[in-house]
């Protein structure tokens, strides 16, 4: 087996055709999270990757939300909830965004964190990149500072994470 962090996550995400809609190969981490050795191999790469001491790290519903918490007690952080909309209780802030399959809308609560918190930003996939720009956009509005995102998966050729660093982000992402 090979040593490759990349290729060993690779191996471990199956590609489903045609799902959710005709003509998208869906990237399903499912397989990688039933593997023992897949979220630690996952979390541990990013965690290696991170510069800097980070206070929250931001996971957005869904698939975020099952890397940010394991990411968090890595970096001595906290943990920040992107969802969509109207799943939160509290006063919110919101962004839209378009998908690569449709439009969507995410919100943060709006004292959700402190003017200056340095936050990293965590998903399982970056495709066109409008989900992670519309949470960039959301945790800046909110006053803190967002400058770095690790990700599994990343899609290059939907040019999202060159979107991503042209709004000044260090993108990490671990496979593609
Ligand atoms: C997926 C994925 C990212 C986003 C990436 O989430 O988990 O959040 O799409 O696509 P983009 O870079 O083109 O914006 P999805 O919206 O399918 O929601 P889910 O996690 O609730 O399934
Ligand atoms: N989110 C956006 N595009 C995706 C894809 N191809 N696979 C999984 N999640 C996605």
């Amino acid at each position: 087996m090979t040593d490759d962090p990349a290729a060993r996550l690779a191996a471990m995400i199956r590609t489903i055709p045609d799902f959710p809609k005709p003509g998208i190969q869906f990237r399903d981490i499912t397989t990688l999270l039933l593997d023992p050795a897949g979220l630690r191999l996952a979390v541990e790469t990013m965690a290696a990757r991170i510069a800097g001491p980070v206070d929250l790290v931001a996971g957005i519903e869904a698939r975020g939300f099952v890397f940010a918490p394991a990411l968090a007690l890595h970096l001595n952080a906290g943990v920040l909830l992107i969802r969509k909309d109207g799943k939160l209780p509290g006063a919110t802030i919101a962004e839209d965004y378009a998908l690569e399959y449709g439009t969507d809308r995410i919100t943060m609560h709006a004292d959700g964190c402190a003017p200056g918190a340095r936050v990293l930003l965590v998903d399982d996939l970056i495709a066109t990149g409008g989900t992670a720009r519309a949470a960039v956009r959301l945790i800046r509005k909110a006053g803190a500072v967002v400058d770095q995102a690790a990700f599994v998966i990343d899609l290059p050729d939907l040019g999202g994470a060159a979107a991503l660093a042209g709004d000044g982000i260090a993108v990490h992402a671990l496979t593609a």
